[in-house]
């Protein structure tokens, strides 16, 4: 029976006994035109392209079809599509020239098994992180490693554990990362105690966590010198003449949070000033978070400082606002400087002074170091630190653009394979600064 395309034929029955394939079935536009034909399996391909109206070009094609047409093997197609190297560049070229013309998308399913590789990555949030929409740090990671998968054609799973309840995680483990949906793991933010941490540790599960944890020095890290960065910032206020400096401090769970922390600390003990616990603030990375802080510092017990670090910039953005409020003016009342470089993203009057952290650099890295992890599971764990870079706007005392040369963060050093496993930088240990790494990239 021909088809033209215009009346598609519709499969009623379809029976599988060994070297045959029977179908039953009608015409699409007339119900009481019936067909039925028996196949050897090997004409099958033949059958589904003898259905033009069905699907788009390539929706049927088979591994048999392409190995026909290119005049190999069906093992040598699955070798070339799966990008195994045991197959001549000659032949490779060829199979990849038919599976184009063809317009041949391999089944995944199939893929999968055959390469025992899903070709998805997850992108975990930690449950606790409950500002993950209202703080722009994570739809700009999100994006970040959303491009560097495309580019690499991986996909990525997001995995937002919305829960604390203990049973609740370890389901999501056992179902995803036992059962091997995905390759591996990309932590999107380091917290203390996080429980997936160790059992991905334990299970040697290719992981790289976004954030250092020097506790867990078997598991790659990719991140930034929060600690000296927040130094570098606050005695930059230190330098603008400000002695009564307050913080606005992200949720010390974070542990980039209780970094910033400790580097407020460094600044001020460093210059011998004794912070006054009524100034440092644990705030939620929010913008209301922000503005709330700021409400607090204004009254002040001994009075409002005369200066912030504010350890986020969208947190800035609200402490702005309180200022603006409270009719105080920036930076001549109150200077701020924030961090994240997300300045962009929010319009404040003066410019935000602010330690922007490469965060799609981070997301970049993050991506390049977990598909060699999953090539080479064994290999030992790696510690990259990425540079940091301060600008000097308005918001700090300073104005207009930081002058070039004179900002990327010192001690914000690409640090090498580290084959020991230590997770502190390479500059921590004494080391020079690379600056010339292929994850160095501008701030965002
Ligand atoms: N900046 C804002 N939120 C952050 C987070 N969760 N981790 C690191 N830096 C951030």
């Amino acid at each position: 029976m021909q088809n033209d395309g215009s009346h598609p034929f519709v499969i009623d029955r379809l029976t599988d006994s060994p070297g045959v394939l029977r179908c039953e079935g009608h015409r699409g536009s007339a119900p009481n035109v019936r067909f039925r034909a028996s196949l050897p399996t090997g004409r099958v391909p033949a059958l589904s392209q003898s259905f033009p109206g069905e699907g788009g070009p390539g929706a049927d094609m088979s591994l048999e079809t392409i190995a026909r047409l290119a005049g190999v093997s069906r093992s040598t197609v699955s070798r070339v599509v799966n990008d195994d190297p045991r197959v001549r560049p000659a032949v490779r070229e060829r199979v990849r020239a038919v599976i184009s013309d063809q317009d041949y998308h391999p089944n995944a399913a199939a893929r999968s098994l055959a390469s025992r590789k899903t070709r998805i990555i997850g992108l975990l949030i930690p449950g606790a992180v409950s500002f993950v929409f209202s703080d722009p740090y994570f739809p700009t990671l999100i994006q970040g490693i959303t491009d560097a998968c495309n580019a690499a054609d991986l996909h990525v799973m997001l995995m937002m554990d919305p829960s604390d309840d203990p049973a609740t995680i370890d389901r999501l483990y056992r179902r995803v990362i036992r059962g091997r949906h995905i390759d591996g793991l990309v932590i999107g933010t380091s917290m203390i105690d996080d429980p997936l941490v160790a059992r991905m540790r334990d299970d040697r599960f290719p992981t790289v966590v976004i954030g250092r944890r020097p506790d867990e020095p078997m598991l790659s890290s990719v991140d930034i010198d929060n600690r000296e960065a927040a130094r570098l910032t606050v005695e930059h206020l230190i330098d603008h003449g400000h002695r009564r400096i307050g913080l606005i401090g992200g949720p010390r769970v974070v542990i980039a949070a209780q970094n910033r922390f400790d580097g407020y600390h460094d600044a001020l003990a460093a210059a011998g000033i004794v912070a006054d616990p009524d100034l440092v603030l644990d705030s939620d990375f929010t913008q209301s978070g922000g503005s709330a802080a700021m409400r607090h510092l204004l009254g002040a017990p001994g009075g409002p400082p005369s200066a912030v670090f504010v350890a986020s910039d969208t947190m800035a953005a609200g402490a702005f606002t309180t200022l603006a409020e409270a009719g105080a003016r920036v930076p001549d009342d109150i200077a701020l400087v924030g961090f994240d470089g997300l300045e962009r993203h929010l319009q404040t009057h003066p410019t935000l002074s602010t330690l922007a952290q490469p965060i799609t650099g981070l997301a970049r890295a993050a991506v390049e170091m977990l598909r060699r992890r999953i090539d080479a599971p064994e290999a030992p764990p790696v510690h990259h630190l990425l540079p940091t870079f301060l600008w000097r706007r308005g918001s700090c005392g300073c104005s207009g653009p930081a002058p070039p040369g004179s900002v990327w963060h010192p001690t914000g050093t690409v640090i090498a394979a580290d084959v020991q496993g230590d997770p502190r930088s390479h500059a921590e240990k004494g080391g020079e600064p690379v600056h010339d790494h292929p994850a160095l990239v501008a701030p965002v």
